[in-house]
């Protein structure tokens, strides 16, 4: 496959955070000339001294280029940046990588489509250090068009895939992922307390942590099916009866040991009310129902 040449390639890069300023290295590495601009100049300074061009205000990198990527804390702070320039951004590319909601992504897309911008809005599931390289997942949701005119600096990023023209939909996706992820640290924080309670460190622990939490993703696809068939009982191993009582011992080591059940406590009330509606031959997955009906769950 024939290389492509990134020296003729301009673009500007809105904060310099971790994220900004790793997405911002990434390109220069690449030979890509980067326009950069970050409310607290320190950081652009320091990135100037790498290749990048400093911009005195947002208004002139953006400005400077075709297309733009914003990244900062939130989208509170993407709207008082862009807002207010509607005349520079016309005729222009925004991708915005910043975490946020799909209702703030599809805002933000009204608004800049009806300035004539074409707005793509990305979900980067990975942190500073994997961008660059194919692990770095990045989804992308908004114009196929400026997707795909954009897609050679897109995959300098990391493995960039493009989901719908639903501006909201990679920030579903993106908070989807870190749903699930939170999931993950919450079971660790609490055994690691657990462990270091009864004098075990949790670095002991943690190797046998990781390949449980591999082996038990193996039934995820399973679970996934139970879910969208509403068939609870497809294929089920471990029943929710039998998950409900053994609960109950997890509870009870972290109280005899004095930790905090907090992180605990939500979902033995979930498994108890399920098996309380008669679901204790389901899967665990049939939790899911209670997640989507809150009210009746609550009653
Ligand atoms: N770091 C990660 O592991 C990671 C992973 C995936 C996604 N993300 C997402 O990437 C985005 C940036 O994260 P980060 O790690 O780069 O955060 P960060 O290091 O805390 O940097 C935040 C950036 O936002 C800027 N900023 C905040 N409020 C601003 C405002 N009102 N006006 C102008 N600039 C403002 C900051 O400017 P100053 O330098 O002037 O404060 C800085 O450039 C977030 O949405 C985050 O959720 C981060």
């Amino acid at each position: 496959m024939k290389a492509v040449d990134f020296t003729n390639k301009n673009i500007s890069v809105i904060g310099l955070g971790a994220m900004g300023t790793a997405l911002a290295r990434t390109m220069i590495k690449n030979g890509v000339r980067v326009t950069v601009w970050n409310r607290t100049a320190e950081k652009a300074k320091a990135l100037s001294g790498e290749g990048a061009i400093e911009a005195s205000t947002a208004k002139e990198a953006i400005a400077s280029n075709p297309v733009s990527i914003i990244c900062l804390s939130d989208n509170h702070a993407v709207r008082d940046i862009l807002y207010p320039l509607e005349e520079i951004l016309r005729g222009k590319t925004l991708i915005n990588l910043t975490n946020g909601t799909p209702e703030q992504a599809r805002e933000i897309a009204t608004w800049l489509t009806a300035h004539s911008v074409e707005y793509l809005d990305g979900g980067i599931m990975a942190i500073p250090p994997m961008i660059g390289t194919p692990q770095a997942l990045i989804f992308y949701s908004g114009s196929a068009s400026a997707f795909e005119k954009w897609s050679d600096l897109l995959g300098l990023l990391g493995t960039a895939r493009y989901l719908k023209e639903d501006p909201g939909l990679a920030s579903l996706y993106d908070i989807s992922l870190l749903i699930a992820m939170y999931g993950m640290f919450a079971g660790f924080l609490q055994a690691a307390a657990l462990a270091r309670a009864n004098g075990v460190n949790a670095l002991e622990l943690t190797p046998l942590i990781i390949s449980w939490l591999q082996a038990m993703t193996q039934t995820l696809p399973l679970n996934a099916k139970q879910i969208d068939t509403g068939d609870y009982e497809l294929g089920v191993v471990s029943n929710l009866g039998m998950q409900t009582t053994a609960y109950e011992n997890l509870i009870e080591t972290c109280k005899t040991s004095g930790v905090s059940i907090d992180l605990m406590l939500p979902l033995k009330m979930m498994f108890e009310r399920a098996v309380a509606n008669g679901y204790s031959k389901s899967d665990i997955s049939v939790i899911v129902e209670n997640i989507l009906t809150p009210a009746q769950a609550n009653k």
